[in-house]
């Protein structure tokens, strides 16, 4: 991971194009967000938040929430900044905002993205089922999982 100190924040409208590319590289076989897809997401009032270093996002993280669950839309750090914990401080604020609100977390992770399911498995969730191809136009394979809602 590259050095600087790291700053999460609600994500930001004028962030919308670097997401789109940063998309491009983490997800080219799986149909990537477009700037479309991020303007919705943001003007559909799910909860946000970017890692920022010295001003430069290199993260994003975003949970859709409903009277009864939330779902973690997407998550996502740049290649050079992989493995150094960022991950994970964009998830403990979406599950952070879920617990708030006492609903249980929904995903679906492919199968074969083992760093994002170990990930998961470290903040409570369990596998709950397997959706053959749901990934397009790949054609990966996604686990369901699930986390339970934190009532204290
Ligand atoms: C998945 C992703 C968000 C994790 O972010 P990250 O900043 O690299 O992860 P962190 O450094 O915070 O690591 C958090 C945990 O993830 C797991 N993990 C991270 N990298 C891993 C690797 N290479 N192998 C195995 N487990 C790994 C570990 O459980 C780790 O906890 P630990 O450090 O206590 O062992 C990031 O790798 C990413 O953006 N990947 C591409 C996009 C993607 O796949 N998103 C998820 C879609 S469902």
């Amino acid at each position: 991971m590259s050095a600087g100190t790291v700053t999460i924040a609600p994500l930001r409208r004028e962030d919308v194009p670097r997401c789109a590319q940063i998309e491009q590289q983490l997800f080219p076989g799986d149909d990537p967000w477009s700037e479309n897809a991020f303007r919705s997401e943001l003007d559909n009032g799910n909860f946000y938040v970017g890692a920022y270093v010295d001003g430069v996002l290199i993260g994003y993280a975003g949970l859709g929430l409903t009277d009864f669950e939330s779902s973690v839309h997407t998550i996502a750090v740049v290649t050079a900044h992989q493995g150094g914990g960022v991950g994970k401080t964009l998830l403990r604020a979406l599950l952070a905002k879920a617990d708030e609100a006492g609903l249980p977390v929904f995903l679906e992770v492919r199968t074969d993205n083992v760093p994002a399911i170990n990930l998961y498995l470290a903040h409570g969730f369990e596998h709950l089922g397997l959706r053959r191809r749901y990934y397009q136009p790949s054609g990966a394979d996604a686990y369901t999982m699930g986390r339970p809602a934190n009532r204290d």
